[in-house]
């Protein structure tokens, strides 16, 4: 194997996943990251009371889409010391809860927010079903309040047309298999980011190492806005 030179650069990747589909994409997106030579630092918001994918009950999965959307707060560990160094990018990834952050994220604004992204440029990635817009209005307010420099947007949407997609996530919170149900799979067919997604998330890992290496200066010209990432 090639071990790609180091350039130097480095990127903190802060993130949280629940059902693992920004963890796939993060994942693709920092080893297309290292693949440049950049120096990725990951660091994972662990909650800390436990939360369990799938949540199990169509009562519980109703519960924490009331709770999701009226923003509440899910206390967080501490980050590591590292995740305060000097970084050339943060990125901040993380999937949208009823229009909004998750529960994590927000914590971590409180908590962290003005230590971590003051005067940083910041990155965000956002998975979702398909409705990501005020979650976005949402997440630059709170990076601006804490004087970030927001670079650019990364969407990645569940490929399944509608009304299949929300009925599917809604069953897969609630401990369902929609994909194996005879009369639901010709429709839905898998929950989640497709492999072609997470290929495209490696490849702005490259986009953005390339650019990274050349000081940066056009992260906010990259196109994330492909047909792959958000069909
Ligand atoms: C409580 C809850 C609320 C959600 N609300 C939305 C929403 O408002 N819009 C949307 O597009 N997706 C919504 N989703 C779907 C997730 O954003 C989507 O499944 C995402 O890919 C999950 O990423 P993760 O596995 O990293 O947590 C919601 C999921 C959960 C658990």
């Amino acid at each position: 194997m090639i071990t790609p030179t180091n350039t130097g650069k480095k990127v903190l990747v802060v993130y949280y996943s629940f059902s693992s589909q920004t963890n796939n994409l993060v994942q693709a997106l920092c080893s297309g990251l290292e693949k440049e030579g950049v120096n990725v630092v990951r660091e994972r918001l662990q909650t800390i009371r436990a939360l369990r994918f799938p949540i199990g009950s169509i009562g519980g999965t109703l519960r924490m889409m009331v709770e999701t959307f009226l923003r509440k707060r899910q206390p967080i560990e501490p980050l590591t010391k590292s995740a305060f160094d000097h970084f050339d990018l943060i990125i901040l990834a993380g999937p949208t809860w009823s229009y909004n952050p998750s529960g994590p994220v927000l914590s971590l604004f409180d908590r962290d927010g003005s230590r971590l992204f003051k005067n940083k440029p910041v990155l965000p990635l956002i998975s979702c079903r398909g409705y990501w817009r005020m979650h976005w209005w949402g997440l630059k307010s709170l990076l601006r309040r804490r004087e970030a420099r927001v670079v650019n947007l990364i969407v990645f949407s569940h490929p399944n047309p509608e009304p299949w997609r929300t009925i599917g996530v809604f069953l897969k919170l609630a401990g369902k298999v929609p994909e194996k149900k005879s009369w639901f799979s010709s429709k839905y067919r898998k929950y989640g980011h497709t492999t072609m997604q997470v290929k495209e998330a490696r490849r702005f890992g490259q986009m953005i190492g390339k650019d990274l290496i050349q000081g940066g200066a056009n992260l906010n010209q990259l196109n994330f806005d492909t047909a792959v990432a958000r069909p």
